[in-house]
């Protein structure tokens, strides 16, 4: 019998969250209140809401049931004995500590391991791991390869580090780098895998170097996914071995569940060296709690338990990814410019291309997730000029070099017809695009302003 050519979600569903609708006129309303900014907007005026693919998913009848057998006792309950091997059996690490997310888990490794004047390299840093080593006074280095960002090269792993740019960081920084990093998949990057191949290479160098590599797992199950699609070696291998095998190149792992973990909270760190985990347990139980819960609740760490190896999942893993691709193959029939080829948990539209006409210092980014709302109630987020936000020595604004929007996908909470009536709306946006304009700014906060700053249309 022939594979059948339609992709359908791997489980049915048996509760429903209902969508309030509006009209576009109330959405006029909603948006000028909210300063035009979508992040004030609430959450229930969107009718689907993908600002991000973070605490956002549903979790499955096996995860709510496993609510239930939380264990809430202090100190090594029932919960934490199953998270552990349930992490260990993942990831192979030695040892293994929870904490409430993923940034709570790099605040605390930062503490312990990084000091002023360190450099700690990576395919990309997402924001929080930036700015976590920043505010220790060292410097975060990305070392992606140039063609991963280019938004039209249709290449297979595009999130891979380039080797001779780590090469170069680490020559420059000898005796600096506490430890180096790979986030897969590269969210900064737009979701995009980093192959096994770059996995040994990047691990071969920094152990020459005897500088330990710690993973940024978050999405690391799609990240395998797209290992065991494109990289031939891999093709028979299950997804659970292809992950136990990434994880043996590193000596520590960082994530949060609230992605690939399919929770709504959660996060941990582990590593094999065993006076970092002894210094990190001893700032976790300050910040976060005792080392069995770290922040959790019994319950939590049961959901995560499960989630994880959900995520781990052949048939939810071909799911997840055909809805990007479909996505992305609709999109491209009408022409709407993106980046290529499709991310593991996010398309993000080019707003540069989408909105020519509006100079990137009046947000073509903003132009386009507001014109997205007005027209379809759809959320998403800039990941442009306003939200990096530089200025130079004399206090100029400088263009950020992408204006990207974001549509990132939550786990097994939108059907076709969800993605089906998305595509419509950016369609119908695109047909009157002349017509959107650009922003400006009336007021801001100092640091991350995208969250909280106001804006004006400009006529
Ligand atoms: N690392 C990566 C690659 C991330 O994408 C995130 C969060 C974190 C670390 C921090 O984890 O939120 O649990 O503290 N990314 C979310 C997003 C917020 O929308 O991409 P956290």
């Amino acid at each position: 019998m022939a594979e059948k050519r339609t992709i359908i979600e791997p489980f049915r569903i048996k509760m429903t969250e209902s969508i309030k609708m509006t009209t576009e006129a109330e959405r006029e309303k909603i948006l000028k209140d909210a300063h035009y900014n979508l992040f004030l907007v609430p959450a229930e005026d969107c009718c689907i809401d993908l600002l991000t693919d973070s605490g956002t998913g549903a979790m499955s009848d096996k995860q709510w049931a496993a609510l239930m057998l939380g264990d809430e006792s202090y100190a090594y309950s029932k919960s934490w004995f199953k998270f552990e091997s349930v992490v260990r059996e993942i990831t192979g690490m030695k040892h293994i500590f929870p904490t409430h997310q993923g940034r709570a888990a790099e605040s605390i490794l930062v503490q312990v391991a990084v000091k002023q004047g360190d450099v700690i390299p990576n395919n990309c840093h997402f924001d929080t791991t930036r700015a976590n080593i920043e505010f220790a006074g060292a410097k975060a280095i990305d070392c992606v390869a140039d063609e991963g960002l280019n938004p039209g090269n249709m290449l297979p792993f595009k999130g891979d580090v380039d080797i001779d740019k780590l090469k170069k960081c680490i020559g420059k920084n000898s005796n600096k780098i506490p430890f180096g990093m790979i986030t897969v998949t590269n969210n900064t990057g737009g979701g995009q895998p980093v192959s096994m191949k770059n996995i040994k290479a990047v691990k071969t160098l920094l152990q020459k170097n005897d500088i330990p590599l710690i993973i940024d797992a978050c999405r690391f199950a799609e990240n395998v996914y797209f290992i065991h699609e494109r990289e031939d070696e891999y093709k028979n291998k299950s997804i659970i071995e292809i992950a136990q095998e990434m994880f043996s190149y590193a000596d520590g792992v960082i994530m949060s569940c609230k992605k690939d973990g399919i929770a709504n909270i959660g996060g941990f760190f582990a590593c094999n060296n065993n006076k970092l985990a002894e210094n990190f347990k001893n700032i976790l139980i300050l910040r976060e709690g005792f080392p069995t819960y770290g922040g959790l609740a019994g319950r939590d760490l049961e959901a995560i338990s499960v989630g994880l190896k959900e995520a781990l999942e052949y048939d939810y893993q071909r799911y997840r990814h055909a809805t990007m691709e479909y996505l992305g193959s609709r999109l491209e029939k009408i022409g709407i410019p993106f980046v290529k080829p499709v991310g593991g948990h996010a398309v993000f539209l080019d707003a540069k291309a989408f909105l020519p006409h509006i100079e990137p210092l009046t947000y073509p980014g903003i132009g386009l997730i507001n014109a997205l709302y007005i027209n379809g109630s759809i959320r998403s987020v800039e990941i442009g000029t306003v939200m990096f936000g530089r200025f130079n020595e004399y206090g100029n604004e400088q263009p950020a070099p992408v204006e990207l929007v974001r549509l990132a996908f939550p786990r097994r909470v939108y059907t076709q017809s969800h993605f089906d009536y998305l595509i419509e709306v950016i369609e119908e946006v695109w047909r009157m695009k002349e017509k959107i304009t650009g922003y400006k700014i009336i007021k801001q906060p100092k640091f991350l302003r995208h969250f909280s700053c106001h804006f004006e249309p400009l006529k």
